[in-house]
């Protein structure tokens, strides 16, 4: 059994701090400049896959000086090691005609790569021109389909991540840190 209302405590019980904020947002505009680098005279789409990386694609946005376009997807990835990319669930899908866009994929964390792998081949098959990936997070530890990921932020260890953006059953994405979960969260309780 989880700890005793773990999920609604506030603050969360951390173990300890991987990014502070301020660590976050030098990291976030540093990508910012790479890609308004990189799509010089351009427009792409910056695709964000909700929700976990609604934080970063907000923040990221505000530091393009540049033209964007937005749209979102949502998935849900299930596990399954007879599939390379596993079983994925469109729950929303895109509200626009990629074909012939320059597409920027935003994640907030690539873990296994299930998520990312079927995106960006879809991505591909609806004809975008191009498909890049901008994660702020990468688990390369946990990596169990290849994925190529253009922009990183940080890496991080193979622990229980949340914050700016990242979720334990649904809560803590609104804290402006990402901070590894004390295990009292979501480890058994002795007595
Ligand atoms: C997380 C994250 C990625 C995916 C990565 O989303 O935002 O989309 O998992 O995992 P993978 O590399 O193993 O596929 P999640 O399903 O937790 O949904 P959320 O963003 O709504 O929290």
């Amino acid at each position: 059994m989880p700890g005793p209302d773990v999920a609604n405590s506030w603050p969360p019980p951390v173990k300890r701090i991987l990014l502070t904020a301020d660590q976050i947002q030098e990291r976030v505009s540093q990508l910012a400049a790479q890609l308004q680098r990189d799509y010089a005279g351009r427009r792409p789409l910056l695709v964000a896959v909700l929700r976990g990386s609604v934080v970063f694609l907000s923040d990221l946005i505000r530091h393009l000086n540049m033209p964007v376009c937005l749209d979102f997807v949502q998935l849900a990835s299930y596990g399954d090691s007879t599939c390379s990319s596993g079983q994925v669930e469109v729950l929303k899908d895109l509200g626009t005609d990629i074909a012939g866009q320059d597409v920027v994929v935003v994640e907030d964390i690539v873990d296994t790569g299930r998520t990312l792998a079927y995106l960006v081949e879809e991505l591909e098959r609806r004809g975008a021109a191009s498909v890049k990936v901008c994660a702020l997070l990468d688990k390369p530890s946990r990596r169990e389909v290849p994925v190529r990921l253009d922009y990183v932020g940080f890496e991080v260890p193979d622990c229980f991540v949340v914050g700016y953006g990242l979720d334990f059953a649904g809560q803590y994405r609104n804290l402006p840190y990402v901070a590894e979960l004390s295990p009292q969260a979501y480890a058994p309780q002795e007595e």
